[in-house]
């Protein structure tokens, strides 16, 4: 079978797999924790986590039945978390379409989160206990960063490592555990330190590339300058605040004290996205993916291995570029 054949057929699997742990092909309509999950999970969604697991294991040339339960365990861990964030931020809109909190409040945002955390979860410590202890170490990571994330509203001198550590810790650490937990089940030490190391910097390649797009207004899911109306530093703007105290000051000001209201929101962005932050956030994004591939070693030689710069730069041009839910 050719390489691409396979590789569709393993996300079938996992569509299969997520589809079958959220209730079948036909839940219960009282269900409503399991309806608002399938709200958000089957509707779409780029499936980069379950794409990663299987080019890592390409990559090792490792084949194993548990590749599907990482897979969907991952993307059942990931929703979760945009459950939850959506409730943390107040999101409306999400792959097109009304938040489950929109739709259903924040009670069963929240709720429906918990249950696809726990699933997930669950799924991979009966696959392997040592995914289990794997997976929990990375959700926790990702709450701290989620936290120091809502701390760091309206902090224009937030540094820029603090910055990148949220980055790593809210998507690069997910990442991360996709690596480690196939070089885990293959018994590659050495590759699941270089995986995770991959997983890491690819994740703040990707959460670079999600700041890039709120400046210039590509992210078809979000308004433009979402980030500045929330108050949250981004990468564009830290750096712009960086080379022009006058327009830091400008920020500053309006979110202490102003309104911001749309017309505000759209001169103050417009001044970031001439200042030419974009081209410098841009560079950072790069030399972060330079980074990625420089970690993984030989594993980025082999042909297969090429496989995964091949992913890391087509989803980070990709979406630097346009939309991606
Ligand atoms: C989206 O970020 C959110 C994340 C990548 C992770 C959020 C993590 C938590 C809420 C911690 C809890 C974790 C679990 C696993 C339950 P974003 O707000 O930058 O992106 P968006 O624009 O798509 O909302
Ligand atoms: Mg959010």
């Amino acid at each position: 079978m050719d390489p691409t054949t396979i590789f569709a057929g393993y996300l079938t699997q996992v569509e299969a797999a997520l589809t079958a742990q959220l209730g079948g092909d036909a839940p219960p309509p009282e269900d409503t924790l399991v309806i608002a999950a399938r709200h958000l999970v089957l509707s779409g969604g780029k499936r980069a986590r379950p794409m990663l697991v299987k080019i890592f294991a390409d990559s090792l040339e490792f084949e194993d039945p548990r590749l599907v339960t990482v897979g969907m365990a991952a993307e059942l861990i990931h929703a979760a978390s945009l459950l939850h964030d959506d409730v943390v931020d107040a999101g409306m809109f999400r792959r097109g379409k009304p938040t489950v909190n929109a739709r259903w409040g924040n009670t069963v945002s929240v709720l429906s989160g918990d249950l696809l955390l726990s699933g997930g979860l669950f799924e991979l410590a009966k696959a392997d206990p040592r995914l289990g202890t794997l997976s929990l170490a990375t959700v926790q990571e990702m709450t701290r960063a989620a936290i120091a994330e809502v701390q760091a509203r309206g902090n224009l001198s937030l540094s820029l490592a603090d910055h990148r550590a949220i980055g790593e810790g809210k998507t690069g650490s997910l990442f991360g555990f996709c690596g480690r937990a196939v070089a885990t089940l293959a018994g590659h030490e050495d590759a699941g330190r270089r995986f995770d190391a991959f997983g890491r910097r690819i994740g703040v390649a990707f959460q670079m590339a999600d700041d890039v797009r709120d400046v210039t207004g590509t992210d078809e899911g979000k308004p433009q300058y979402a980030d500045l109306s929330s108050r949250t530093p981004n990468l564009p703007v830290l750096l712009a605040c960086r080379n022009d105290d006058k327009l830091k000051k400008r920020i500053d000001e309006a979110w202490r004290f102003g309104a911001l209201g749309v017309d505000k929101v759209r001169e103050l962005g417009t001044s970031v996205l001439v200042s030419g932050a974009l081209d410098e956030a841009i560079a950072m994004m790069n030399a972060e993916l330079d980074a990625a591939v420089d970690v993984l070693g030989e594993y980025g030689r082999t042909e297969l291995g090429k496989n995964l710069i091949h992913w890391a730069r087509t989803l980070a041009r990709g979406m630097t570029l346009k939309g991606a839910a």
